[in-house]
C-alpha cells in the first residue's frame, strides 16, 4: 500500500502529485466566519509540507451549523474572497485542496446554550447534555440545498474538490444513527430512510459543482458507541452514497460519546490504527466499482 503513497493520482478533475492528505483539523483560527492572517498564515506553513491534498478545516454550510461563531463559514458570497486566499496559499505551494462541508447540528454548544442547534430528533448531544430542536420538513429541505450552494462557492473560490462531513456525530451522521434519529418521516426508521438525508446533501452537491468535479465524503464507518451502527450496516447503503455522487469515502470512525473520542484520537494510539474499518467496509464493494475508493484515516488510497 505505502509504495504508492509518492505517485499521482487524478480523482474527476483533479490531479493529486501524491497521496499524502491532510485531513480537516479545526484551528479555531477563523475571525468571526472569516478567513484572517492567522489561519492564512497557518495554512502555508502546511501547505509547505508538499501533502498532494489538503482538506480545509469543517467550513459552515449555514448559520445554524456553525460549530462557533469564528468558524469559517461558506454560506454567503461575502466569504469567497477570504476562502480564495485560503485556496491559493495551498496551489502556490503546488497542492491541491478541498473544502470541508459541514453543519455541526447538535454539536454546537453555543447554538444549543440559545436554544438555536438543530437535529433530526430533540434527543440531547452526548457529550454536551443539552437538548436540540427537531428540523422541521423546511428546515431539512433548506439545509440540504445550503450544501449545495456551499459547494458551488466552495468552486468559485477556487477548491479543487469539497468533502461533505457526514463523520464524527455532526448533522450527517445525526440523521444516519439510530440513537440520536427518532423521526418517523422518510427520513427516520430504516437505515435506508436514516441515509436519505446524506443521499440528498450529495446529490445537492452534485447537481452545485456538475459531473467532473470531485466530491468526498467523510464518514464515520463504525460508530463506536453502545447499540450504535457498524462497518456491516455502512456496507449496504455504500452503494447509494456512491451513486448520489460521492467519488471518494473517506473512512473515519467514532462520533461524540465514543470511548477516547476516537475520532480525533491522541498520538497514543499506534498509526493506522483505523485502517481496518475502511478495509472492511471496502471489501464487499470494491470488485463492483472502480470509480471510487474508500480511503481510510489516515488516509490514502488503497489501491
Ligand atoms: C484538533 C483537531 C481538530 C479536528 N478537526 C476536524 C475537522 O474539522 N474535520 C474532520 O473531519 N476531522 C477533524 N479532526 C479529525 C482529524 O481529521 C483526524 O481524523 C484525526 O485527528 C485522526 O488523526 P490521524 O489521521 O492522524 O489518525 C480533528 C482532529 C483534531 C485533533
Amino acid at each position: 500500500m505505502l509504495k504508492n503513497l509518492l505517485l499521482p493520482l487524478k480523482i474527476k478533475s483533479m490531479e493529486l502529485a501524491n497521496r499524502v492528505v491532510m485531513p480537516a483539523m479545526g484551528t479555531s483560527l477563523g475571525s468571526d466566519a472569516m478567513v484572517g492572517e492567522p489561519l492564512l498564515a497557518y495554512m502555508k506553513r502546511r501547505a509547505k509540507g508538499g501533502a498532494g491534498l489538503i482538506i480545509t478545516e469543517v467550513t459552515a454550510v449555514h448559520l445554524s451549523g456553525a460549530a462557533s461563531p469564528n468558524q469559517p463559514a461558506v454560506y454567503d458570497d461575502r466569504f469567497i474572497p477570504g476562502l480564495k486566499k485560503l485556496a491559493d496559499c495551498v496551489h502556490q505551494a503546488g497542492g491541491k485542496v478541498a473544502m470541508q462541508l459541514h453543519h455541526a447540528g447538535r454539536e454546537s454548544y453555543y447554538l444549543l446554550k440559545k436554544g438555536e442547534a438543530l437535529s433530526p430528533s430533540a434527543v440531547p448531544s452526548l457529550m454536551l447534555r443539552l437538548v436540540p430542536r427537531e428540523m422541521t420538513r423546511e428546515e431539512i429541505l433548506k439545509i440540504i440545498a445550503s450544501f449545495g450552494q456551499a459547494a458551488v462557492r466552495a468552486r468559485e473560490a477556487g477548491f479543487d474538490a469539497v468533502e461533505v462531513h457526514g463523520a464524527h456525530g455532526y448533522l450527517l451522521m445525526q440523521f444516519l444513527s439510530a440513537l440520536s434519529n427518532l423521526r418517523e418521516d422518510e427520513y427516520g426508521g430504516s437505515l435506508t430512510n436514516r441515509a436519505r438525508f446524506v443521499v440528498e446533501v450529495l446529490q445537492a452537491v452534485r447537481q452545485g459543482v456538475g459531473d467532473d468535479y470531485p466530491v468526498l465524503l467523510r464518514l464515520s464507518v463504525e460508530e463506536f458507541i453502545q447499540n450504535g451502527y457498524t462497518v456491516e450496516d455502512i456496507q449496504t447503503i455504500l452503494p447509494d452514497l456512491v451513486k448520489a455522487g460521492a467519488d471518494v469515502i473517506h473512512a473515519s470512525v467514532g462520533t461524540f460519546g465514543s470511548p477516547g473520542l476516537i475520532f480525533c484520537a491522541p498520538s497514543e494510539y499506534e498509526p493506522g490504527f483505523n485502517a481496518c474499518g475502511p478495509r472492511r467496509s471496502k471489501k464487499r464493494w470494491m470488485c463492483r466499482s472502480s470509480r471510487w475508493a474508500v480511503l481510510p484515516t489516515p488516509f490514502w488510497p488503497m489501491k
